[in-house]
């Protein structure tokens, strides 16, 4: 089984794995385009590059997407998460240690208490904090100076958001799953820097079953890898490939147990659906959150499922993956 859980061993490796320019940055081309135009036009004003919201499923790049805008306009990235800030004071503290220019990366910015989204307005919109000194009758409000900044907000549930904090994003830039063809470069370019060789339908093989992800992508070519060393061979190829990948029960759309127990718990239990997420969640023994960050967008993107005002319904494509009957054919 293949979970997104990185190891620390696998983490070390995702952060040496990460391309630090947009050219070497692959596929996502519209959102690659975009920032190129955005970040060349603020370099000639020499101002700071507006906020950028970037969301998408997990895996996709985003992250690594952050550092990259920080490293294009020369300045220093600092990186926090949603979670992370618990008091107002914990933000108004990062923000007015930022020089001038600073990327200011917030992960997971979904999950910004609503008091620190309210300090997050106005230095987002004005560059200063509005801090309210004292208590009661006697309190008052001082506005404190920050440097300008560029704030690149990340999110796996974008729907999550406020409005008000959506709206003060300049540049809202939506992560796709990759194609077959990029994840191929990617495997072939991450082979490169652990020092294993992959022929080119290998790597074919690997993009195959990588739910468009490439973190995923990265994650099976080290696994299969492992394999590779065992049986002392430098290369991988599409036989090997195949076999390692079997073996680690990812089948041939990059479906693991979770999608199966997930596919099959909807059709032994509910009749193909519809039935709510927080129902499906509840029988197959997993967080309704991880079935709708991780694996339902996947399922949804190659049709597998569908979303209804009911609830989830799994589609004729799943009875003819597991070989079964379509039910009123
Ligand atoms: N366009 C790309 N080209 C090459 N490698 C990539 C690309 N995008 C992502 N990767 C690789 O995939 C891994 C995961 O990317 P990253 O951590 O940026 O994803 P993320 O969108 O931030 O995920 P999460 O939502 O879980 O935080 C990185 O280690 C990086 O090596
Ligand atoms: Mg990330």
């Amino acid at each position: 089984m293949v979970s997104q859980d990185a190891t620390t061993e696998d983490q070390s490796l995702e952060f040496s794995l990460r391309p630090q320019t947009l050219q070497q940055y692959i596929g996502q081309d519209k959102v690659k385009e975009n920032l190129e135009v955005f970040i060349k036009a603020a370099k000639m004003r020499q101002e700071t590059l507006d906020h950028v919201l970037l969301y998408g499923p997990p895996g996709l790049g985003k992250t690594t997407l952050a550092a990259i805008i920080a490293n294009e306009m020369g300045v220093q990235l600092r990186t926090t998460a949603g979670p992370a800030i618990e008091r107002p004071g914990d933000l108004a503290a990062i923000l007015s240690s930022l020089e001038p220019g600073d990327v200011l990366f917030i992960d997971e910015i979904h999950r910004l208490h609503r008091s620190i989204e309210e300090v997050l307005y106005p230095a987002m919109e004005d560059y200063c904090l509005d801090i309210v000194i004292g208590k009661g009758p006697s309190s008052r409000s001082v506005r404190l100076e920050l440097p300008p900044f560029t704030l690149v907000g990340a999110t796996t549930r974008v729907g999550l958001l406020t409005a008000p904090l959506r709206d003060r994003f300049g540049v809202l830039s939506r992560l796709e799953y990759y194609n077959e063809e990029q994840l191929t470069e990617i495997c072939l370019r991450t082979a490169q820097i652990i020092d294993i060789g992959l022929e080119e339908d290998a790597a074919t093989e690997l993009s195959r079953r990588s739910r468009g992800t490439p973190r995923i992508a990265n994650r099976l070519l080290r696994r299969v890898r492992d394999f590779a060393q065992v049986l002392g061979k430098t290369t991988i190829n599409a036989s090997l490939a195949k076999e390692a990948l079997d073996r680690l029960q990812v089948d041939r759309l990059g479906l693991d147990h979770i999608d199966h127990k997930l596919l099959m718990g909807i059709i032994e239990k509910f009749r193909g659906g519809p039935v709510g997420v927080d129902t499906i969640a509840a029988t197959i023994g997993e967080e309704s959150h991880t079935i709708e960050d991780v694996y339902e967008p996947y399922l949804l993107q190659i049709g597998f499922l569908q979303r209804t005002p009911r609830g989830r319904v799994v589609t004729d494509l799943v009875y003819r993956h597991f070989n079964l009957e379509v039910p009123n054919e």
